[in-house]
């Protein structure tokens, strides 16, 4: 088979975790796919920073986004972030025919629904598993493993900033600021660290993972969202007399018989008991309800570079066996969530 050419846009935290991964185990993937993985070009701003960093040849860098989609290659990744320019990049490789990974759940909650449309009028694939959970194919399970269910619930921790800012805080009486700033040195948080304190990062993953289990457009506006910008030390430890933990939890629910899905991320108290409870530093939880399999739940490392790198790469080494487009790559969003009924809890 002919070799699969990849180029990829960003080489940060995640970048670096692929292109380490790509030449690394080049030998297992190409034993996996039945095809060689080539990293053909690599967009940035900055060349000699990310030439700094290491692991990558200079040949291979450029800040020319026209030099970059001259490439011939077949897949891009995305590890850059943010919506401008980077989703015009996006639809730049959609419209060129080039199958598209991505990690950007701030592109996927205000644009998916259009990008799921580009991909299907182009016949190629957008996959995002790295985008939610880090490691933990959860977008997969929901997607593939569980799509014989009607999904009455999803809940869990979706932030590991917030969540290793909490376990600091709780487990070893760390200060929020310092706890914020062991975050960021770990590679957990976002380029804008306010985007995970704030709740946000969690309520655009939610959005998409609800929009995908009810197939209906959700907006990261819809998420009713509070963050853990505003506890400090007094609030753990009086939960702690109490015998809870705080924890940032994302919650959808659609109830059988009901028109509405409530939607929500806060920090909330959980008996110590729970499993919830139980998950500490990076790692993440969702729990899936669906009719037929009951209450599922997923666990592992929700961000850092090697998390993220394997659910990204996974992606890759899927469309490299043409596993994709996934079948919900068919499912036709409804357009507007207050349409036909109002589907958000007033
Ligand atoms: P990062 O360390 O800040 O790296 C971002 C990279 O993208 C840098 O190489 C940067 O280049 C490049 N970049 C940014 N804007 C660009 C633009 N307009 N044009 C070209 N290159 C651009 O970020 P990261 O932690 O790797 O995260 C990348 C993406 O993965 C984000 O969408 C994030 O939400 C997502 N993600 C991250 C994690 C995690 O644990 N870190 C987990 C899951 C998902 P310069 O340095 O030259 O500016
Ligand atoms: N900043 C994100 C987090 C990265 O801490 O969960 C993973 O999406």
């Amino acid at each position: 088979q002919q070799p699969l050419s990849v180029a990829m846009i960003g080489y940060g935290t995640v970048g670096r975790g692929v292109a380490q991964l790509l030449h690394e185990q080049a030998e297992l993937y190409t034993q996996r796919t039945g095809r060689a993985i080539t990293l053909a070009k690599v967009l940035v701003r900055d060349t000699a920073k990310a030439l700094a960093a290491g692991g990558i040849d200079e040949s291979l860098l450029t800040n020319d986004a026209d030099e970059f989609f001259a490439t011939d290659a077949e897949v891009v990744i995305e590890v850059a972030g943010g919506i401008d320019p980077v989703g015009g990049f996006v639809r730049r490789a959609l419209e060129a025919g080039k199958h598209v990974i991505t990690a950007n759940k701030s592109l996927l909650a205000k644009d998916g629904p259009a990008l799921f449309a580009l991909a299907r009028q182009h016949n190629v694939s957008i996959a995002f598993e790295a985008s939610i959970g880090g490691g933990i194919p959860c977008v997969t399970a929901l997607t593939a493993g569980l799509m014989a269910n009607e999904i009455s619930g999803l809940f869990g921790i979706l932030n590991g900033t917030c969540n290793y800012i909490l376990t600091q805080m709780t487990q070893h009486g760390e200060s929020y600021a310092d706890a914020l700033q062991g975050a960021k040195e770990k590679g957990y948080a976002e380029a804008d660290e306010t985007l995970d304190v704030s709740g946000a990062d969690a309520a655009q993953k939610l959005a998409v993972l609800a929009s995908l289990a009810y197939g209906v457009n959700i907006g990261e506006d819809d998420v009713p969202c509070h963050g853990i910008d505003t506890l400090d030390l007094d609030d753990v430890r009086f939960g702690d007399e109490l015998g809870f933990d705080i924890k940032l939890i994302a919650s959808a629910e659609r109830w059988p018989g009901q028109p509405y899905i409530a939607l929500n991320t806060a920090p909330c108290f959980i008996p110590k008991a729970e499993q919830l409870a139980q998950v500490h530093g990076s790692f993440n939880a969702l729990s899936v309800v669906g009719h037929a399999v009951g209450h599922t739940m997923f666990y592992g490392r929700g961000a850092g570079q090697g998390p993220t790198a394997s659910a990204i790469v996974s992606d890759l080494l899927n469309v490299a066996c043409g596993a994709y487009p996934l079948a919900f790559a068919n499912l036709q969003l409804t357009p507007d969530l207050h349409d036909p009924a109002p589907l958000v809890e007033p």
